[in-house]
């Protein structure tokens, strides 16, 4: 029941503190964050920013008794109509017992659908609890979480919540079609004569201008106006995937112009128990679009991947990206399940896709 346990926000002493201790005595908990072993201080702030971090204690409680830990996270820009949240708890009905609170923050935040994964296997309680409070499952990636040796499947689930409110904050965007109409642009002619490396940082320019151009980031997860990404911006994301150590972005260049045209990162989740999978996005300068780029760019991954070990590959786009799917279908990508929730040329469907490399 509400009123019996309360979330209290995550503070900085916390990670050091209450929340380090958590997952040092609770493998249960670890499973549910993807760790074996206990997590680093570091580990955990990444995982839980603040501000987006609730504890779950007893309502009485002011100290470290931690019963769990929600993380509630809305990003701005494409990803604006959701929230996502992910669920730590000492027993599946914690979260029924706690979702009320969810629920409230996300129609404060006027927010259309709430989303969530798990782990289906050892985290079927927590799905069943889902689906019984209204969730449903849209996508499910097969094998890509691996614990002492038996592989499971993750779940992509989500609650669609217009009807709860009066007055829904769903709009009208795309009076004339389209919120990002493609521009004109200069094609490339062919032949290209094309190289492949891995990203470094003096190809942050070209990567930072390919990103942001409209035509590009039209289908993109990230960007809501032209020029969205300084060359800055693309310094900092080379250098915190090099310090991670757990992405490798593959840049196209053309040669003839000695040019990076096109990137692909490759990653590899944090987590201890999907490391044997690899997750993709990619994008080509819009000059560039329909040249072959992107398949050659896909084939120098498939390589890159099982050069790391990797035994499938994830990768989502939106519904309306009719290019990207026939580049992913083309590619070996099969399909896995759909979730609503982006603002793109208006309300559109992340469509996910895996391509098994075993
Ligand atoms: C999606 C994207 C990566 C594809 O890369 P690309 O270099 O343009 O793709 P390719 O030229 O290799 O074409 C791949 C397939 O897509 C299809 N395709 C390409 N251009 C097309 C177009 N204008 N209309 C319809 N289909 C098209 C074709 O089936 C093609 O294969 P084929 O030539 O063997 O028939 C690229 O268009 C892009 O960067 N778009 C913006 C960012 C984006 O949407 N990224 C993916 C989001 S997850």
């Amino acid at each position: 029941m509400v009123g019996e346990i309360k979330l209290s926000a995550l503070r900085e002493e916390d990670y050091g503190g209450c929340l380090v201790r958590y997952f040092e005595r609770s493998e249960d908990a670890r499973k549910q964050i993807g760790f074996i072993l206990p997590p680093s201080v570091d580990d955990l702030k990444s995982t839980f920013p603040l501000g987006s971090t609730y504890k779950l204690l007893p309502s009485a409680s002011s100290g470290d008794d931690i019963q769990g830990v929600i993380r509630a996270m809305s990003r701005p820009g494409k990803a604006s109509p959701k929230i996502n949240v992910r669920f730590v708890v000492e027993y599946p009905e914690l979260i029924r017992e706690v979702y009320p609170l969810i629920l409230n923050l996300a129609k404060s935040e006027r927010k259309l659908i709430i989303t969530a994964y798990f782990i289906d296997g050892y985290e079927r309680e927590k799905i069943e609890t889902l689906l019984d409070i209204g969730f449903v499952k849209g996508a499910a990636t097969v094998k890509t979480t691996c614990l002492y040796g038996k592989y499971y499947d993750t779940n992509y689930l989500y609650h669609d919540i217009e009807n709860e409110y009066e007055e829904s904050p769903r709009r009208e965007y795309a009076e004339k079609g389209d919120l990002y109409p493609l521009l004109p642009v200069e094609k490339r002619k062919q032949p290209l004569k094309l190289r492949f490396r891995i990203a470094n940082l003096d190809d942050a320019a070209d990567i930072a201008e390919a990103i942001s151009q409209q035509n590009t980031f039209r289908t993109l997860a990230r960007g809501v106006y032209e020029g969205f990404m300084a060359k800055s911006d693309s310094v900092s994301y080379l250098e915190q995937g090099k310090k991670s150590g757990l992405n490798f972005p593959i840049v196209c260049i053309d040669t003839e112009r000695n040019k990076v045209i096109a990137i692909s990162d490759l990653g590899i989740m944090n987590d201890q128990v999907s490391r044997h999978t690899g997750h993709l996005g990619i994008h080509v300068n819009a000059q560039y679009h329909g040249l072959g780029v992107g398949t050659a760019l896909l084939r120098e991954i498939d390589l890159m991947a099982r050069r790391l070990h990797l035994e499938s590959l994830v990768l989502s786009y939106f519904e309306i990206n009719e290019v990207a799917k026939r580049l992913y279908e083309k590619s070996g990508y099969e399909y896995r399940g759909e979730v609503p929730g982006w603002l793109s040329s208006t309300y559109v469907k992340e469509i996910f896709m895996q391509k098994m490399l075993t």
